[in-house]
């Protein structure tokens, strides 16, 4: 096991160039399945969770070759084999194999999933659109089995815009008999990724960003070549430690309209950002004022970068308070930051933060984001060393992340525990 030990109060500066959006990434690799020859994805993030996918197509069959930002997966070969256990348990994402492999095999069976566990995350949604296309789905000792004689488009209204329930319910209508229209879809960027992926393997998907997608089903797809969108957490996880450490970064290799939200909300507390075609540049300040922030589905604030924001409002002056509304209890990164010296307290679905300097001490992530909170903080500490352990849930989702805040000036390394 790793830990990031880190010496922080270095401002950063100079350019990082983001890699393709794992939330993206981990989609689009199982819905190469759904193709008949192969299908080639570039801007590829080097994650761990992209390992354990091409993993999971090549216990099934696949010929999968992955090459610096690059994956060819040839998934002609590939068969119907139940899932109960293995790779799938590791990632959370695996949930995406129950519509792919239902829309090309008309049955799966994957053990319930894995991945960041910070509170209960139900797939009641998923299963609600499976049934809608005529599957049967029962859990059988910690694993769904679906299963359908044929699958028939239909109308499905979400109860919550679910992104999982979105592309899952997208995976297996591609391939369906007649049109699915889903109601009150999620409108994530990686939506439409992954509907621009199938609809170049052939299939007929419109709306895909609204609240309400069409999808003509067809009877075959085929291969095609892609390239991933831009990481937009990864992107404001850098934005928010350039004015965390009052830092001067270019950050390269980016939509900034996906991250209009975390702009906005930074210029509001004083940070200056200027925006070109695909990169922002983020200019930190010497005080920055406290904001209230609302994490909600896109385009609002998004809950994957709740928990990295945290640890910037200990930066601002007087206190802030920031609330959750897509998760009710994502803060498990509050009680190592107040082993930091930070001063928060939780209530209900909100942090209320109040602004102070942060101390340098052991402290432990519990899942990716909030690694990616205690990171930040660590580098803000102008004396002693942070020792950030739990490192293996940050490398689900920052790609080369040492090694980028080292090439920014930050004085961070790998040590063995
Ligand atoms: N929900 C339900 N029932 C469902 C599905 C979701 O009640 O069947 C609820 C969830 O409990 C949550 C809300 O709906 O309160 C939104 O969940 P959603 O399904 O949109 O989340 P997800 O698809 O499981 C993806 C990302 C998460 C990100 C969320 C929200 C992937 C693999 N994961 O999860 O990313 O937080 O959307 O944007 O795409 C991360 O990258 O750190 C991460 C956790």
């Amino acid at each position: 096991m790793e830990k990031l030990m880190i010496s922080g109060g270095r401002p950063l500066q100079g350019m990082v160039s983001i890699s393709g959006a794992k939330n993206s990434a981990i989609a689009l690799i199982p819905a190469a399945i759904l193709a008949e020859s192969e299908v080639i994805l570039d801007n590829l993030p080097l994650l761990s969770d992209v390992a354990v996918y091409a993993e999971i197509l090549e216990e099934l069959g696949a010929k999968v070759a992955w090459e610096g930002s690059q994956m060819r997966i040839d998934p002609s070969a590939i068969k119907s084999i139940p899932m109960p256990n293995g790779p799938v348990k590791k990632l959370r994402a695996s949930y995406y194999m129950m519509g792919a492999m239902l829309g090309r095999f008309k049955e799966a069976v994957v053990g319930l999933p894995g991945g960041c566990n910070f509170e209960p995350r139900p797939i009641d949604q998923h299963i609600k659109g499976f049934e809608a296309l005529g599957a049967t789905v029962t859990n059988e000792h910690g694993s769904i089995h679906l299963h359908a004689k044929e699958l028939r488009g239909t109308k499905i209204y979400l109860d919550v815009s679910s992104v999982g329930a979105t592309i899952n319910i997208m995976l297996a209508a591609a391939r369906a008999k007649g049109a699915t229209i889903i109601e009150n879809a999620a409108k994530e960027p990686e939506i439409i990724d992954v509907a621009t992926l199938l609809n170049s393997m052939g299939a007929v998907i419109k709306g895909a960003g609204t609240e309400t997608i069409r999808i003509e089903g067809v009877s075959e797809l085929h291969g095609c070549r892609h390239s991933i969108i831009p990481d937009r957490i990864q992107a404001g996880t850098y934005m928010i430690a350039a004015a965390a450490t009052r830092g001067d970064v270019l950050i390269d290799n980016v939509i900034p309209k996906h991250l209009e939200a975390i702009t906005a909300k930074m210029q509001e507390m004083g940070v200056v950002i200027e925006e070109f075609d695909e990169s922002i540049r983020v200019k930190g300040a010497p005080s920055y004022e406290h904001v209230d922030v609302k994490a909600l589905i896109y385009p609002g604030f998004a809950t994957d970068l709740q928990s990295p924001m945290t640890s910037l409002l200990t930066q601002a002056r007087g206190v802030s308070v920031l609330s959750d509304f897509v998760y009710s209890n994502r803060f498990k990164h509050v009680p190592e930051l107040v082993r930091m010296g930070a001063k928060i307290r939780v209530e209900g679905r909100s942090a209320i933060i109040e602004g102070g300097n942060l101390n340098a001490a052991k402290v432990k992530a519990a899942d990716l984001r909030a690694g990616a909170a205690l990171v930040i903080a660590g580098l803000t500490v102008e004396d002693g060393v942070t020792e950030v352990t739990g490192v293996e849930y940050i490398d689900r989702g920052y790609d080369h992340l040492v090694s980028n805040l080292r090439m920014l000036g930050a004085d961070v390394w790998r040590q063995s525990e």
